[in-house]
């Protein structure tokens, strides 16, 4: 049974107090009142006459690799400029409340470990982790917020002592999940006994099945979300409205004044 309730519900409450393993599990609406674009609105300027799924491909990178690292290097200044918000900021305080916390995100930001959260699981990489495409070796970026023109600009990849193109460190469509972040995810869905998916449409596998192994190893499954998703069916409670009123007040609510 699932219940759309813009208000919290008791019950919810009374499950989170109880709560001996959670999982916290986000996508892009987390970060959305930090002032970045979800996944699909972040094709502004140079870029809006694409789809992100063009851009985020093995494929892309190889036709027009200036205009793929420009687009992450435009998003990469984006999150830098950019604050937790409450949402993460209440995730992290969670970790501090509940004997066992596992963090899953779909993001590439880093907002939930500059909020304070710790053992992240980046299931789609990072915006701050670059590799060489060819030997895989890390490339250190240089320091600060890169100064990127506000409707983005085309901009050459660096070079791999190797000699290969260095790609952004986030997973693009038709690559494989990090595998230890994807099982650790997995196990963790499969053992918590509260799940909360925060700020995803639910629409990219396989992530999008750790709400349903949370579900079907019998855990309670609560959704915070403006709009209704794919998710909608695996949820015990679907709690309308943004993230970052609707997290702290249900800390305040289950713990407490913080
Ligand atoms: N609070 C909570 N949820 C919000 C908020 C908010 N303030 N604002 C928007 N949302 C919700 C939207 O209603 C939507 O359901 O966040 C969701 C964002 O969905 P997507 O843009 O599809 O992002 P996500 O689910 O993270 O996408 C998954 O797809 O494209 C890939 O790698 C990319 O990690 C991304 C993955």
């Amino acid at each position: 049974m699932n219940r759309n309730v813009a208000t919290i519900p008791q019950d919810l409450i009374a499950a989170l107090k109880k709560a001996k393993h959670v999982v916290v599990f986000t996508g892009a609406g987390v970060s959305a009142e930090s002032g970045i674009p979800t996944f699909r609105d972040s094709l502004t300027g140079l870029w809006e006459r694409f789809h992100a799924e063009d851009l985020a491909t093995p494929g892309a990178f190889h036709k027009d690799k200036e205009l793929v690292w420009g687009w992450y290097e435009w998003r990469r200044m984006k999150v830098s400029q950019a604050q937790p918000n409450p949402a993460h900021i209440a995730v992290a305080t969670l970790a501090t409340l509940v004997p066992k916390l596992t963090i899953v995100t779909q993001n590439v930001d880093d907002l939930h470990e500059r909020a304070g959260s710790t053992d992240v699981l980046h299931l789609h990489g990072s915006l701050h982790s670059p590799r060489c495409a060819t030997c895989g070796q890390a490339h250190i970026l240089p320091p600060g917020i890169p100064v990127e023109p506000e409707g983005g600009r085309r901009s050459s990849p660096p070079v791999c002592i190797c000699g290969g193109l260095v790609r952004p460190g986030v997973v693009w469509f038709g690559e494989d999940l990090p595998v230890r972040e994807l099982r650790q995810a997995f196990e963790a869905a499969q053992k918590c006994d509260l799940l909360f998916a925060i700020g995803t449409s639910g629409l990219v596998q396989p992530a999008a099945r750790i709400p349903s192994l949370a579900k079907q190893a019998g855990a309670c499954v609560v959704q915070v979300n403006p709009t209704s998703t794919e998710l909608d069916r695996e949820c015990t409670w679907s709690v309308r409205g943004g993230a970052g009123e609707i997290m702290p007040n249900l800390l305040q609510a289950a713990f407490g004044p913080a």
